[in-house]
């Protein structure tokens, strides 16, 4: 199941400084998360000393000085030569590493330990640049921008998309880690600065191009409205994709997106029939929750009142809306036991999946047609299984990547439920019982 965190853009401003504490908090620090993945490559540590410079901006080479530096070193994977900052608070120095060719000249600068960004090296994103190919070409796209007086910019369709249309397939201007936050806010915001003018003109036009929504530093401001949380080897860090920022939050949204950190590549697909005239709408929060929760949380992270319908309609009707989605809950928490002691039956998971298309929560439907493929699977009921398996498959992928763990559990129920851990686990357990003790013979 996808986690709530990587559900939500990260959070911007204050919210951002506190929250950011918290996943370092969560999360190991990561040299000591992945020990082995700890640079394997000798060169670069020797490499390292000779290029690296630090701590103080007044020696920072120029750009074209750090440019033709980099270049002087034979093999050396970043366009210019990294700046660091250390102090007592870090274990290691965060740097800012830029790429000018990365993505056919797109470009990325990651600002964040050297393990870190050495490690990116061994995606293949940079490995084989080729499998970015088919990544941020908005040559014809199927939808324009229009501001929408009171809101903003947005997305809108001019032409019909399907579901499961790409929207777009957009590699990172910029990669942060979460922990940059332990240098002081001026050293933060230099190596920042430095990132942002190591992009190539192009990307360094669409970085400016995005709003911020708070009075602070405008480059700090505009990270953390529009960043995406992105989990690179199981750590969370921020990435920035100036396209996927254009497109609005709505709690009932048309598009999902998911993060592929193999091509490092972050896709926006329809996930229902979108017509020309439609706003492209993404989530920025989790949408089960509600309504009163999910209008503070975006009040509070990123500074708007929820306008869209399911936020302004009528108080009956946002009342029964907060009603399905407390019973969506109770019925998650009865499909989630799997005890003797369970009172899962194919008919509350029929209504799970009406509720969830009654909401228009057409992603987290995924999840509902998971558990309908699991229960009828538990009654040994093969052919719903495999309806159900394939309907949860491809909405997934959608929602979660190509290669997420659900997609592939449920295609794997697709083609055989009866080899799948869930085949027959109810059979002969009354639904109503409710003890397991009415087994038959
Ligand atoms: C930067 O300064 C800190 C002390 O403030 C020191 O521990 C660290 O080694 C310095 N970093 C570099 C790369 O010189
Ligand atoms: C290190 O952290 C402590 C405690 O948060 C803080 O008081 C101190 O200023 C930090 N040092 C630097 C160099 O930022
Ligand atoms: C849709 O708008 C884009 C501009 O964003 C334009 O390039 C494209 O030709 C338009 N398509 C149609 C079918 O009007
Ligand atoms: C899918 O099936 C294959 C082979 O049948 C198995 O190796 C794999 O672990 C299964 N994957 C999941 C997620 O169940």
């Amino acid at each position: 199941m996808k986690s709530m965190i990587r559900l939500s853009l990260l959070t911007g401003t204050l919210a951002f400084a506190s929250e950011q504490v918290q996943i370092a908090g969560q999360q190991p620090l990561f040299h000591d998360a992945c020990p082995s993945e700890s640079i394997a490559l000798d060169d670069n540590a020797i490499i390292s000393n000779v290029a690296f410079h630090s701590n103080k901006t007044q020696t920072w080479q120029s750009l074209e000085e750090s440019r033709t530096s980099a270049s002087q070193i034979r093999d050396f994977p970043w366009t210019f030569r990294p700046e660091c900052f250390s102090n007592e608070n870090t274990t290691e120095p965060f740097c800012v590493f830029s790429d000018q060719t990365f993505a056919s000249g797109r470009g990325i600068f990651i600002v964040g330990t050297e393990t870190l960004a050495y490690s990116m090296l061994e995606k293949d994103a940079f490995r084989r640049p080729e499998v970015l190919d088919r990544m941020n070409k908005y040559d014809n796209p199927s939808f324009e921008q229009h501001e929408f007086p009171g809101k903003g910019r947005g997305l809108v369709a001019n032409k019909t998309l399907h579901r499961g249309d790409q929207i777009f397939a957009s590699t990172p201007l910029l990669i942060t880690d979460p922990d940059i936050y332990q240098l002081s806010t001026s050293e933060r915001l230099a190596l920042l600065y430095r990132g942002v003018e190591t992009l190539p003109p192009a990307s360094q036009a669409s970085f400016w191009e995005l709003m911020g929504h708070y009075d602070g530093d405008p480059v700090d401001d505009r990270i953390n409205t529009n960043n995406f949380e992105l989990s690179i080897n199981g750590i969370s860090h921020s990435g920035l994709f100036p396209e996927i920022a254009m497109m609005n939050h709505d709690c009932r949204p048309n598009a999902a997106y998911f993060w592929d950190a193999r091509t490092m590549t972050h896709y926006v697909h329809a996930l229902r029939d979108i017509l020309p005239g439609e706003e492209i709408t993404i989530t920025y929060i989790d949408n089960e929750q509600p309504r009163a929760k999910r209008m503070k949380k975006l009040e509070r992270n990123w500074g708007f009142r929820c306008s869209c319908s399911s936020c302004t309609a009528h108080p009956a009707l946002t009342a029964e809306s907060d009603s399905r989605l407390h019973q969506i809950a109770a019925l998650l928490d009865m499909l989630n036991d799997w005890t003797p002691a369970s009172s899962a039956t194919p008919e509350a998971v029929e209504l799970l999946v009406t509720l969830y298309e009654q909401e228009r929560l057409h992603a987290n439907l995924a999840t509902a047609y998971k558990h309908a493929a699991e229960v009828y699977s538990s009654f040994g009921r093969k052919f719903e299984a495999i309806r159900y398996a394939r309907l949860s498959t491809e909405l997934s992928m959608l929602d979660k990547g190509f290669a997420d763990e659900d997609v592939r559990e449920m295609r794997n129920m697709s083609k055989n439920p009866e080899m799948s851990w869930s085949w027959n686990k109810r059979v002969g357990l009354s639904g109503k019982s409710g003890c397991g003790c009415a087994r038959k013979h």
